[in-house]
């Protein structure tokens, strides 16, 4: 046996499951390898790619804001900021001129935590936001939010007691990293009802009840807002009494805020929960994680996010900056796609007017094709499908015919899965199945992105599967 053979290895990595790119994904690009012949044989001609909220990807498409990208570039190679005075807008060089100053080259490492100055900006951004001051030390600038998330889920995990609420259903970031970690993950779950999804504090108490009375210390509740899979925005009063459900049981509040930008209608409104905790002057630990992937930027590949310590001792804080000068310090690129994500143009600066319209651009199309794509699903024999004002992603329930679910289980999967791998063989249309997010038991349900565009002949395609696979098992 090879001395680096799976068995000799940390059995917590076995335990690691994330469908956003299992299966099915793979199933995808193996499919997208294939339509490159011309004697592929596949009964589509095009794989869609609504299996994962990458705005930016192949297929996909969505452009990439210009500021960010000039700024970017002039910083990737300074002696454009001279010669490239007929290229780029004056405060794009300007803005990257600062930047260098700051920096220096991109090509060295920066603070662990984060450049300085543009954990001051990060700070200014959030006190804009909420209203209440920010400490520049007390923000971390990461690879993603995901690198957060898994710093902090490593921190709290302190023993084999140690558990952390998650959502269900949720973004399996949370269970993979608990499973790496070897926490409990002590789920809360959401209810589905045809106004959209909903975060109950009884359901979550129900959840740190059961824990404690199992011997498990829940020492954390993440809180995914707005929404992934489901696509909810809480309201104030909801985040309220969530927060002082974590103070009753002294626990700490992981607010995952990746989609704080990608809000769809007027009744929805994003309120950070930095915001609730200070409005409520509440001692309640609050770390909330923060993305250049989603929003209006969607630079996914850049690897840039931070999150902000509210509440936490500065011992704490001293120690999570050990652990990340551990790893030196977090991608430049990324830095400054934070910096410019929380720095946009302003009304006035050249730039402005070309930003405004692409991220107007952005807003609308997303919002038009969530709304258009719950029109339609909903309007499908067998299934129904949630309003989703806020994130990216819609997550539709199916109500399967007796037979499909019988075959579903002679092929040994699960009933959302079935479904997915017969929508993805005959349409092209990669999705995620429910059970890679968690659901009620003996449900169904599949994610699908909002990020497609085309999205009438897609919805098509998908209505026309529908009938035919309810039919086929009616
Ligand atoms: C809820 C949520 N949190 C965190 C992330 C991670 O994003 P990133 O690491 O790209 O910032 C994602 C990505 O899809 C997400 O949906």
């Amino acid at each position: 046996m090879s001395s680096f053979a799976p068995s000799t290895l940390n059995p917590r990595i076995k335990n690691v499951q994330y469908a956003v790119r299992g299966e099915l994904a793979i199933k995808s690009e193996k499919y997208r390898d294939m339509l490159k012949n011309s004697d592929h044989g596949l009964p589509f001609d095009k794989v869609i790619t609504a299996n994962i909220g990458n705005p930016q990807q192949k297929g996909l498409d969505q452009p990439p804001l210009t500021f960010g990208r000039q700024v970017a570039s002039l910083l990737e190679y300074p002696p454009l900021m001279e010669s490239g005075k007929n290229i780029f807008p004056s405060d794009a060089i300007a803005r990257a001129k600062e930047l260098y100053t700051e920096i220096g080259s991109i090509g060295a490492y920066t603070h662990s935590q984060g450049v300085p100055f543009i954990r001051k900006n990060v700070a200014k951004f959030i006190e804009q936001r909420d209203g209440y001051p920010s400490d520049p030390n007390h923000i971390f600038l990461t690879a993603g939010a995901s690198a957060g998330v898994n710093l902090l889920i490593n921190f709290l995990i302190s023993d084999d007691k140690s558990g952390i609420l998650i959502p269900i259903p949720q973004y399996p970031l949370y269970t993979a990293t608990l499973a790496q970690y070897g926490g409990i993950p002590l789920p809360y779950y959401l209810e589905e009802t045809e106004r959209g999804w909903g975060t109950s504090t009884e359901e979550v108490e129900r959840a740190v009840k059961k824990a404690i009375d199992e011997g498990v210390k829940p020492k954390a509740l993440a809180i995914i807002n707005p929404g992934n899979p489901v696509g909810s925005v809480l309201t104030y009063e909801e985040q309220a009494s969530l927060v002082k459900l974590c103070e009753k049981y002294d626990i700490v509040l992981l607010a995952d805020e990746v989609y704080q930008s990608n809000i769809h209608t007027d009744d929805a409104k994003f309120t950070s929960f930095k915001k609730v905790v200070c409005d409520l002057q509440s001692n309640v630990a609050l770390i909330s994680f923060h993305s250049i992937s989603k929003g209006v930027t969607g630079e996914c590949g850049r690897r840039g996010g931070y999150f902000e310590c509210v509440n936490v001792p500065d011992e704490t804080v001293a120690l999570l900056y050990k652990m990340v000068s551990v790893g030196l310090c977090p991608a430049v690129g990324g830095q400054i796609g934070v910096d410019c994500m929380v720095r946009p143009p302003v009304e006035g600066e050249e730039s402005y007017g070309l930003w405004k319209k692409e991220t107007d651009t952005i807003h609308k199309a997303l919002a038009e094709r969530t709304l258009f794509m719950a029109q339609r699903l909903n309007s499908l024999p067998g299934m129904s499908c949630a309003p989703s004002p806020g994130a990216l992603y819609l997550f539709p329930r199916l109500h399967l015919p007796e037979k499909a679910l019988a075959a579903a289980k002679e092929a040994g999967r699960t009933p959302d899965n079935f479904y997915a791998i017969a929508l993805l063989d005959q349409t092209g249309i990669c999705v995620v199945s429910g059970d890679g997010f968690g659901q009620k038991d003996g449900q169904a349900h599949f994610r699908l992105t909002c990020l497609c565009a085309g999205v009438e002949a897609y919805v098509d395609k998908l209505e026309k599967f529908h009938r035919e696979f309810m039919k086929k098992y009616e």
